[in-house]
């Protein structure tokens, strides 16, 4: 009965998640005729109250289900009568890859496989076999490797080459992805986004793990000498994205997105201090010797940057959001939900913390 009041079901992995959340967010408003459901493990990274002022839209339903769990999946593939599948789910923290690689290899690489096979299975099943259907994967920049300071960008067509267990296993999955469409005929899209920010990021990750620190005016551990560079993107802009190209990218494709926004690492933690200090009428430089110096991280790449032009040229998607605003806007929101912050930070993160930093 469940299935006859909407129009279509999209499956969304890893909307527990910080991408994902917004993702589920996004979708659950716009598209009151599609059922969106939310499949989670509920990893350390997933986190429910992400997702609080959705949760009892008749259009969204929850699930705690391990994406590697082929059976589970296969049942709700057909239980729900899935048409799309958004598959985030995935361990997304370069640092915890390089100390714990083979469950990086087991959620990304077989996670992402079970899906494609339970989702092949289902829609093969079907009259209609794969029309209207489509695989969607979100993956990384960080597949493509590291680029020189030479102003080179990272396109569609750039060769892959991962240099941590993290992009490893993203590139791997990209893999199995493509193979579905070339041996099966699946349906499927990539994208490779550069690094995210904004609200119901885990703290762990460079800007929310700085912004806390900064509040209880803790150490900033920068890596190295912080001249790395990244290519920074507001997560909505992301999510407004994602939704486009599902709905109107080509099957088959690979869309890069960026927001062709490149900061050295220094350059942003000092924005980072500024923003936070000024917003907590804390005076100008308060903060700036708490900028600390550290062991650089193990096969650190040098600097990523996305070329995007396909997609604005395509589909005609425009980041929305300047760096400076959108940072503004990342830190008053950890500033205001000090409570979701205490929340994710209670139970082992301080080990996880301590540990990360030990000895460096
Ligand atoms: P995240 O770590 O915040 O969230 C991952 C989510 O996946 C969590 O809710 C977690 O519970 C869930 N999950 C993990 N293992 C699972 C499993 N076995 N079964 C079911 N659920 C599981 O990650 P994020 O930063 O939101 O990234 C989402 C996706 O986007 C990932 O695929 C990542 O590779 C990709 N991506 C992230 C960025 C970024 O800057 N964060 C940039 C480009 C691409
Ligand atoms: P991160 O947020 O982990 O994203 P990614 O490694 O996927 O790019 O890190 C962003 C940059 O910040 C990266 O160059 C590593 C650096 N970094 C630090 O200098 N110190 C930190 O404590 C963290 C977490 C990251």
């Amino acid at each position: 009965m469940e299935n006859m009041k909407f129009e279509r079901t999209i499956l969304i992995t890893g909307g527990a998640g910080f991408i994902g959340s917004h993702v589920v967010r996004l979708f659950v408003n716009k598209y009151p005729c599609c059922r969106i459901v939310n499949l989670d493990k509920l990893t350390y990274a997933g986190n429910l109250a992400n997702l609080k002022d959705v949760e009892n839209s008749p259009n969204y339903r929850f699930i705690k289900a391990d994406i590697c769990d082929f059976d589970t999946v296969c049942a709700l593939m057909r239980e729900m009568k899935v048409d799309g599948v958004i598959h985030l789910a995935a361990e997304s923290h370069v640092d915890r890859s390089i100390r714990d690689p083979f469950t990086f290899a087991r959620t990304n690489v077989l996670g992402t496989l079970s899906l494609l096979q339970a989702a092949r299975q289902y829609w093969e099943s079907l009259p209609e076999r794969f029309e209207g259907k489509m695989f969607y994967h979100i993956s990384t920049d960080e597949v493509y490797g590291a680029l020189e300071f030479d102003g080179s960008l990272f396109t569609e067509d750039t060769k892959y080459d991962p240099h941590s267990p993290y992009s490893a296993s993203k590139a791997s999955s990209d893999h199995f992805v493509r193979a579905f469409h070339d041996t099966y005929g699946m349906p499927v899209i990539v994208t490779n986004c550069s690094n995210n920010y904004g609200p119901y990021q885990f703290p762990e990750k460079l800007i929310p793990l700085f912004i806390n620190n900064i509040v209880h005016r803790r150490p900033l551990p920068v890596y190295g000498k912080g001249e790395n560079v990244r290519d920074w993107l507001f997560v909505e802009d992301h999510a407004r994205a994602i939704d486009l190209i599902f709905h109107r990218g080509k099957a088959a494709q690979t869309y890069n997105i960026g927001g062709f926004n490149e900061w050295k690492n220094i350059d942003l933690v000092r924005l980072l201090i500024r923003t936070t200090d000024s917003l907590l009428g804390r005076p100008e430089g308060a903060d700036d010797d708490l900028v600390t110096f550290v062991t650089d991280r193990a096969g650190h790449d040098l600097r990523y940057a996305i070329d995007s032009t396909k997609l604005s040229s395509e589909l005609g998607w425009r980041p929305s959001l300047q760096f400076e605003e959108g940072m503004e806007k990342t830190v008053k929101w950890y500033l205001d939900n000090a409570a979701w912050l205490d929340n994710v930070t209670s139970g082992d993160y301080m080990k996880y913390y301590e540990e990360m930093y030990e000895g460096r």
